[in-house]
């Protein structure tokens, strides 16, 4: 397989972005690996060995999740602070993220146009990801565009919903390694 998905939702069955791009994605899983961190550890005990055996797998990783106050849900927090870890993705002997991919797929509460300098929010969703950006760039991986949709809590319906699904994938599978874009 060619991209890991790192999902990451508190309540995978509540939701309806990120369940329907997890539905998606599924069809798709001969070139896409799926790893729900909140079903592998409902006890928040990341078995950090295996979670890095298993990006070393790959070199396209997408962290797909709702944006929780302008940032991670806590356990994909905690999940970077102990699998990205001294010695193994940085420090003079850390390397094992060096030259990956990473992307991220967001789902967005909030209206599109109140993330700009003079909406509601006053920052743009790449000032929200910057420390996402920041730590790939600690480990040597570099970020791929994002892919987001807004209006998440109330106002997406279910057509634009099933259009960002495919959406999605379309946008993962371009930024697959070897594929033709
Ligand atoms: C604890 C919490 C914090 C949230 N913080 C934000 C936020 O900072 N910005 C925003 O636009 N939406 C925010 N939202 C709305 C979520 O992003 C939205 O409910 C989610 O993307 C919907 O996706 P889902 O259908 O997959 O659950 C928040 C929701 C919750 C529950």
């Amino acid at each position: 397989m060619k991209t890991l998905v790192i999902l990451a939702h508190p309540n995978i069955e509540a939701s309806r972005v990120n369940r329907r791009w997890k539905e998606e994605l599924l069809k798709y899983s001969d070139d896409i690996a799926i790893h729900e961190i909140y079903k592998a550890y409902p006890d928040w005990n990341v078995d950090v060995p295996k979670e890095q055996e298993l990006l070393e797998g790959y070199d396209h990783v997408v962290f797909q999740f709702p944006v929780y106050w302008y940032s991670y849900p806590p356990l994909l927090k905690k999940w970077f602070d102990d699998v990205f870890a001294h010695g193994w993705a940085y420090g003079s002997k850390g390397d094992k993220l060096q030259g990956k991919r990473f992307g991220l797929a967001l789902s967005i509460g909030d209206k599109e146009e109140n993330y700009r300098p003079e909406g509601s929010v006053s920052f743009t969703v790449d000032e929200v990801i910057a420390p996402f950006k920041a730590s790939a760039k600690h480990v040597g991986a570099s970020v791929l565009p994002y892919f987001a949709v807004f209006g998440s809590s109330f106002q997406a319906s279910d057509e634009h919903i099933d259009q960002s699904a495919e959406q999605y994938v379309q946008h993962i599978l371009k930024y697959q390694p070897y594929s033709v874009s």
